[in-house]
């Protein structure tokens, strides 16, 4: 496993649309596991592979880090309710603005294996699955902000939502 380099706000790779994931590979796989280690490494909750460079539709999240999840060719398939708060990307570092998302979401997508499965998400993980799968079509939260970025303290005991 290695680091990869987080791309920021301004790189034009987070501004493209990913391409599916057809089959898994050993690179794939890499990629994935690099990934976990990126973001665990920046304390985040959420990375998308173009976060790193690769213009695939890969997503990993660990909102409790406990509970690593592999999305690929994630789609939304079911939502419900709201919720309003602070936001945070690993690709805006030291930024936060509120965002409005659903507050329940079914997702469809594939594992590691490729096998089809459905992940059921509410609060932050409702929250953090919206924001990843629209790094997949190249929007940044800020896109859909309700008011403006405001610098956040990127403390080690904030218990807040961090970065993804
Ligand atoms: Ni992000």
């Amino acid at each position: 496993m290695a680091l990869r380099q987080i791309r920021v706000d301004g790189d034009d790779i987070l501004r493209k649309k990913c391409k599916e994931v057809k089959e898994m590979t050993e690179r794939t796989r890499t990629l994935i596991d690099d990934m976990f280690e990126t973001m665990y490494d920046a304390n985040g909750v959420g990375l998308a592979a173009p976060q790193v460079g690769i213009l695939k539709r890969i997503v990993v999240i660990d909102v409790d880090y406990e509970t690593p999840l592999v999305l690929i060719n994630p789609v939304i398939i079911e939502k419900d309710g709201e919720q309003t708060g602070d936001e945070g990307c690993l690709s805006l570092p030291g930024l936060a603005a509120t965002v409005t998302r659903p507050n329940h979401v079914i997702c469809r997508c594939l594992n590691e294996d490729m096998e089809e499965i459905e992940i059921e998400g509410e609060g932050l993980l409702a929250r953090a699955i919206c924001h990843e799968l629209d790094h997949l079509e190249g929007i940044l939260y800020k896109d859909v902000a309700e008011g403006p970025l405001h610098e956040v303290q990127m403390d080690d005991d904030d218990d807040e939502w961090e970065d993804e």
